[in-house]
């Protein structure tokens, strides 16, 4: 520090100097300390430091390094390289944070730009709140892009629709209208009112669709949900796959309820184990074993398994490869007994199928009454012969 009163410039009348070459140009001024500072805003202060400036009206600099205090009341604690722009704008101090938007606030850390209006920044690295009343409360490369979007922390995550919001985690986007992402890692919510838990590469496009957690999940259309899991895609709307690896839910209303590379393509559909595929409408189809599985018929209910065993109490009956044939004989014996009320074709076939036989046993009988004719005949002229001699 030089002397006192050296190299000042002083017109106004609130003077009070303590060091050296600070301009100050106007009424209303004061400069109490520092060296370099400009003051040349009717009623603004500069109260220390190293060239700062506090150019508009009302503008404050605290002290610190090179900060401008630029708009109508803008204010600047101290820091360094700090820029207050716009009418009312905030920074508390940190390095290279720039408040630009009306009312905007940096309160401190690095490299933060608070650039829409009544936008707010807490803290951390190279953080941008862009949307009018957005906030980044710290972290690092986070961006607030739209009206009133949050990011709440983490790295390189961006909520860039009006009212998304970012919990933490990273490089994650909340791309939707009220969309939400909790955290984890890469993961997009990308449709309005849809919400991402956490999890890695997860993606919630459909209106309103939620993946709990989990890794490289889609949930795509409107309604649908993902609980956990891996490459699981919940297509259909208002569909549900709970968790399991590589499941597609894509039938409206569909579940899956985990496992591995199942399907819910039917609407309403019911998917379940391994390799089910619940392909018709009101389908459930639980596989068990080891081939595939998949229903035939609306409203089927299907089980496959290596062995099926009920059990009451502790008597139990099995069925499995042995003896599924019987079981399949069984039931087909009853089936017959059902089949054998006849419907009028088979009426129809029996009726003339007995008057066949009827025609037939005609005839036959007028061939033995031609016999017996013949053998009446023969016995008359038998008679008659035997009489006559
Ligand atoms: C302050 O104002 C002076 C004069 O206008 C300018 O040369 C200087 O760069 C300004 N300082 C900052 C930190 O902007
Ligand atoms: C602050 O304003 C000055 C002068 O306009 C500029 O040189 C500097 O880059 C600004 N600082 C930031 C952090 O934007
Ligand atoms: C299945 O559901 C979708 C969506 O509700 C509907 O458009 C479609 O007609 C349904 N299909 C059948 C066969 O009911
Ligand atoms: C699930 O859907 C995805 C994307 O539509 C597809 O690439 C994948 O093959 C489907 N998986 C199964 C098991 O059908």
């Amino acid at each position: 520090m030089t002397p006192f009163f050296i190299n000042n410039l002083i017109n106004g009348v609130f003077l009070f100097l303590l060091c050296t070459r600070n301009l100050q140009s106007t009424e209303g001024q004061i400069v109490l300390s520092g060296d370099d500072n400009e003051v040349s805003g009717e009623f603004s202060t500069v109260a220390g430091g190293f060239g700062n400036n506090a150019t508009d009206p009302y503008s404050f600099v605290g002290g610190g390094y090179f900060n401008d205090a630029t708009g109508d009341y803008s204010f600047v604690g101290g820091g360094l390289g700090n820029n207050a722009t716009e009418k009312y704008s905030f920074v508390g101090g940190g390095i290279g944070n720039d408040a630009t938007g009306a009312s905007s606030t940096v309160s401190g850390g690095f490299n933060n730009i608070a650039s829409g209006d009544e936008s707010t920044i807490g803290g951390g690295d190279s953080n941008i709140a862009s949307g009018s009343t957005s906030t980044i409360g710290g972290g690092e490369i986070n961006v607030a892009a739209d009206v009133d979007a949050t990011v709440s922390g983490g790295f390189n995550n961006i909520a860039s629709s009006e009212a998304s919001t970012i919990g933490g985690g990273d490089s994650n986007v909340a791309a939707g209208e009220g969309s939400t992402v909790s955290g984890g890692f890469e993961n997009s919510a990308s449709s309005d009112g849809s919400t991402i838990g956490g999890g890695n590469q997860n993606e919630a496009s459909g209106f309103g669709s939620t993946v709990s957690g989990g890794f490289e999940n889609i949930a795509i259309s409107g309604g649908s949900t993902i609980g956990g899991g891996g490459g699981n895609v919940a297509a259909g709307l208002g569909s549900t796959v709970s968790g399991g690896k590589d499941n597609n839910a894509t039938g409206a209303f569909s579940f899956i309820g985990g496992g591995e590379n199942n399907q819910a393509t039917g609407n309403n559909s019911i998917a379940m184990g391994r390799n089910a595929n619940a392909k018709k409408d009101r389908s459930l189809v639980i596989n068990l074993g080891n081939n595939e599985a998949s229903s035939k018929k609306d409203g089927e209910f299907l089980v496959n398994s290596d062995s099926f065993t009920l059990q009451i109490g502790k008597k139990k009956v099995t069925i499995n490869k042995k003896n599924i044939k019987r079981f399949k004989k069984l039931l087909k014996k009853k089936n017959r007994r059902l089949e054998e009320i006849p419907n009028q074709y088979e009426i129809n076939e029996y009726v003339n199928q007995q008057q066949t036989i009827i025609e037939e046993l005609h005839k036959q009988n007028e061939k033995q009454q031609e016999q017996i004719n013949e053998l009446n005949r023969m016995m008359n002229n038998f008679i008659a012969q035997s009489s006559s001699e």
